[in-house]
């Protein structure tokens, strides 16, 4: 990705979605059909080498998989993985790395292009690296993605089926009859929009510009049953119900093991307490939405400056958020890798801005209550200062 750094970000994405207008591509393209783009990125070759994918497939804060196929036997092992295992990894294989925005700078930069999609349906990059004929088989996604062409080149065959069956007893779901309808060729930049539930199959291809790798950036869209399961664990935390059961009125019951008619009614009562207003959504949201995975783990620096040295740094430094940190806002409220913040008033501004464009510019012209928040998210690990971008 040689000349990356001499463009500015604005005019690196700016064919992102071939010309179309982002409203456009919602209203035509988003959830409804795939959407092929030719030189999405130029010149982008990926900010990774096959190496360097191979170096972060070793690591234990990141998911990782190795996928191959012996005629129709898959395996699929996940990582870390050990050097001596990589070594024994031979002809055709596959392998695939989470949440590389996590620590990957140029990801998170990568992921945030995708900005004409709210950051709350965002999940992660993933990057993978295949050997000449490799893939992971035919598949559908239940969610968006949008595949874009590292290094290399990939044969993305595609098709709409109603036919979700996969072949039994194997470790990945592969389609038994997958029907192609349309194919393409990707080259380095060149990018596959495909909405969930379209079956694809991408097979890389020999080709002059080496190994291919294919960054996928994938949307989040939770189960409802998934959504429910967390909302009443949140809720378990959130609930307060007054009262007690009582019975002052009881009458004698004919059978003493018989729970009566007036106990069910009365607990019905009590548990119609269990209610919640859209306040207590939106605060389900912004908690879960930014809550971190599992395996992040943010790194405070070891001799933090005091607050008069960081509001001196901020005038010439850019404040940029960690990738690892989600920051999101609903209207007056503020949600920070899983937990609510009190941002004041004056704060507020600056503070959206910083969640919009995961940076700040340096500023003379920071107010006291924001730089107090500023640092506080400092010292925690969560914000970093930059020379530049
Ligand atoms: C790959 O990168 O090999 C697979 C990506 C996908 O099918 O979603
Ligand atoms: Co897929």
């Amino acid at each position: 990705m040689k000349n990356r750094a001499s463009l500015s970000s604005k005019n690196r994405y700016q064919n992102l979605l071939g010309g179309m207008s982002p409203q456009t591509f919602l209203r035509d393209y988003w959830q409804k059909k795939p959407l092929l783009v030719r030189a999405a990125i130029s010149g982008f070759g990926g900010a990774l080498t096959r190496q360097s994918l191979l170096d972060l497939c070793q690591r234990d804060d990141l998911e990782s998989r190795f996928v191959s196929r012996q005629s129709n036997a898959w395996k699929l092992e996940h990582g870390p993985f050990r050097k001596s295992e990589i070594k024994r990894w031979k002809q055709s294989w596959t392998v695939l790395v989470q949440s590389v925005n996590l620590v990957l700078p140029e990801g998170d930069e990568l992921l945030r292009a995708f900005n004409f999609i709210p950051y709350a349906r965002l999940d992660d990059l993933m990057v993978s690296y295949a050997t000449d004929g490799a893939g992971v088989g035919a598949h559908v996604d239940n969610y968006d993605v949008f595949l874009l062409q590292g290094s290399g080149t990939r044969r993305w065959r595609i098709g709409k089926q109603e036919d979700h069956r996969f072949i039994p007893d194997q470790p990945l779901r592969i389609l038994q009859n997958f029907v192609a309808q349309e194919e393409h060729v990707l080259e380095s930049g060149d990018m596959l929009y495909l909405p969930p539930q379209w079956a694809h199959d991408g097979i890389a291809e020999a080709s002059a510009s080496g190994d291919c790798m294919t960054w996928s950036i994938g949307f989040r869209a939770p189960p409802a049953q998934e959504l429910a399961d967390q909302f009443l664990s949140f809720l378990q935390d959130n609930l307060q119900l007054e009262g007690r059961y009582r019975d002052p009125d009881l009458s004698l019951q004919k059978h003493p093991a018989e729970i009566g008619n007036q106990m069910v009614e009365q607990v019905e009562q009590m548990l119609s307490g269990i209610r919640w207003k859209k306040s207590l959504i939106r605060e389900f949201l912004g908690r879960m939405l930014t809550e971190p995975k599992p395996q992040v783990v943010f790194d405070p620096p070891q001799k933090p400056m005091s607050l008069n040295k960081f509001r001196a740094a901020v005038q010439t430094k850019v404040l940029q958020l960690d990738p690892r940190t989600q920051l999101l806002f609903s209207g007056q409220n503020f949600y920070l890798n899983g937990e609510h913040e009190v941002v004041p008033p004056s704060a507020r501004a600056a503070i959206r801005q910083l969640a919009d464009q995961r940076h700040l510019p340096p500023s003379k012209e920071i107010a006291e209550e924001t730089a107090a928040i500023l640092h506080c998210w400092y010292t925690d690990g969560f914000v970093n200062l930059v020379m530049r971008r």
